[in-house]
């Protein structure tokens, strides 16, 4: 089965003027299989956060189609995806007031109605995904007063509490130490739920996508198994920079090493 298909998607920001130098996603062909964890790379302004943005029914495509579960999510009114996918950008909402509890909470809200209070269920999901991402212990604390490092697992923890056929992530690691960049991704992944993250760090790419998608200019240039797409000439030639490839000696995933001359 299918989560996420991107059928032969262009968008470009609006309101920028047409000059050839503008940026835009074209000709984008992605897959997200049920219960798979899809990378995204590619360089900065390469078009990591757009094509996320037309993933999550943010951005219209000028053209092709965003299917969820073969449905066009343009076709459907914005609460059956909010129902369906949960996104984990890299800016954090503005929370200011709200405590770790509330924030978890509105994960819940596209499936209630106006004026529903939290059910039983509701809260046992906060709880329990609180506790997934370590974070027991700071229901009550504010949110603005958390660290980087544990706003992002909360913002985690909400998204889990929305039991979305689709998780969405946007960098999902910067803010975090090593640590927790590990756990993060594990947690992702032992959820069996359709993901496609975007992710800076390539050796982490390797270790946790099942599959990668690499961006250039607004175009996929490469996809397949991390083996299959890190490779000393596509890491030369879409991110300008030199470097070993091997096999990590205890996992086997492609390992990347940077030649840097000091
Ligand atoms: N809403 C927008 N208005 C103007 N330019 C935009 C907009 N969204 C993205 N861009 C431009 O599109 C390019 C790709 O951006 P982005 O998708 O954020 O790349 P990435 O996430 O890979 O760093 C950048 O040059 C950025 O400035
Ligand atoms: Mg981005």
């Amino acid at each position: 089965m299918t989560a996420l298909t991107l059928k032969n998607i262009a968008w470009s920001p609006l309101g920028h003027g047409h000059c050839h130098h503008q940026f835009q996603l074209r000709d984008v062909d992605l897959q997200v299989a049920a219960g798979e964890f899809v990378g995204l790379i590619g360089p900065n302004g390469s078009g990591k956060t757009s094509l996320l943005r037309c993933a999550y029914r943010f951005a219209k495509p000028a053209t092709g189609e965003v299917l969820l579960d073969q449905a066009n999510v343009w076709q459907q009114p914005p609460r059956w995806c909010a129902q369906r996918i949960a996104v984990v950008l890299q800016e954090f909402p503005d929370a200011f007031g709200l405590t770790v509890d509330e924030v978890v909470a509105m994960g819940r809200t596209p499936h209630k109605g106006m004026f529903d209070g939290d059910t039983l269920h509701d809260r046992q999901l906060a709880r329990d995904a609180l506790a997934g991402v370590g974070m027991q212990g700071f229901e009550d604390h504010a949110f603005a007063t958390l660290s980087g490092g544990e706003k992002q697992r909360v913002i985690l923890a909400r998204a889990l509490t929305q039991q979305p056929e689709l998780l969405i992530l946007d960098e999902p690691t910067n803010h975090l130490d090593p640590r927790y960049q590990l756990e993060l991704l594990q947690w992702v992944k032992r959820l069996k739920i359709g993901t496609l993250a975007s992710i800076h760090d390539l050796n982490l790419a390797a270790a946790f996508c099942d599959r990668l998608y690499v961006i250039n200019h607004g175009r996929i240039v490469a996809s397949g198994t991390p083996a299959e797409v890190l490779t000393v000439e596509l890491l030369r030639d879409v991110f300008g920079v030199e470097a070993l490839v091997d096999a990590h000696p205890l996992s086997g995933y492609p390992r990347i090493t940077w030649i840097t001359h000091p």
